[in-house]
């Protein structure tokens, strides 16, 4: 029988890339999406990936959601946490809605996700949860404050976490990509891009992503058993912790 997949924000960008890498490695995967109806049956009718809407700020969507998904695939035994979001502005410009939307989707939608299926794998003696992070959660990023501190605390998160799950065969580690090539790195101006962000990557690139959903399927499997509580950084040279 083949293990589920769930991963939130799984219809477009990384979390795709994702998707689609679990699906060929012989995964049943379910991809989340927030509202962009056009691009996720898009994704459905290309991939044949099952799609389901809820949004990750939300618990009580997450357990609804969550349950829709089990009963259509069954016990979810990998979670990916990607859905992710920007409200980008100075800190002296910031609104509390523009803080509070990252915060709630960024870092609370680890827990509004993870919570309702850790029971079902801890019954399992089985999981793994992979937390999309981001360079900016490590380094800091100016515009960023909101997004920085989730990211951030994304990787406490994982590092507590995976304290909790290891007796039970539960594996929790966070993947910091750098800068790659979605949508959300596509609203960057070009001209902001070729001078000033390219410059600062050592490989003189922006990442795929599907080097990220190589990680994912690397931490999925049986091989990385090993590891938890590892935060993983794919950035093209760009910062060493
Ligand atoms: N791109 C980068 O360079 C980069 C770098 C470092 C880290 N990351 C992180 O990687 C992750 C994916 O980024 P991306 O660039 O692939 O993003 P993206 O192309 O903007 O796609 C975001 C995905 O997340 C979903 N989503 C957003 N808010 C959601 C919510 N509240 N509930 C459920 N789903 C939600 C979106 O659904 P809809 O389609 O319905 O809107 C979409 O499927 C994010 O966590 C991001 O912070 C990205």
């Amino acid at each position: 029988m083949s293990r589920v997949a769930l991963v939130t924000g799984g219809t477009r960008g990384i979390g795709a890339a994702i998707s689609v890498a679990l699906s060929k490695a012989g995964y049943k995967v379910a991809a989340n999406y927030a509202g962009n109806d056009e691009k996720a049956k898009a994704f459905e009718a290309e991939t044949g990936i099952a799609v389901f809407k809820w949004d990750v700020s939300s618990y009580q969507a997450c357990v609804d959601g969550i349950a829709k998904v089990q009963e259509a695939l069954g016990p979810v035994d990998i979670l990916v946490n990607n859905a992710g979001i920007t409200r980008d502005a100075m800190f002296h410009k910031m609104t509390p809605e523009q803080w509070g939307e990252v915060i709630s989707t960024n870092l609370s939608g680890l827990f509004n996700m993870t919570h309702p299926l850790w029971g079902g794998m801890r019954d399992r003696s089985f999981g793994r949860v992979i937390n999309i992070s981001s360079i900016n959660g490590q380094k800091g990023q100016m515009g960023q404050v909101n997004y920085s501190a989730a990211k951030a605390g994304d990787l406490g998160f994982t590092k507590a976490l995976a304290q909790e799950g290891a007796a039970k065969n539960i594996t929790v580690n966070a993947i910091c990509p750098g800068y790659i090539a979605t949508e959300m790195v596509r609203a960057i101006p070009e001209k902001v891009l070729a001078e000033r962000i390219l410059p600062q990557i050592p490989v003189g690139r922006l990442g795929e992503p599907e080097e990220i959903a190589r990680i994912v399927v690397f931490l999925a499997s049986d091989d990385a058993g090993f590891i938890t509580g590892s935060t993983i950084s794919a950035n093209g040279g760009q910062f060493f912790v």
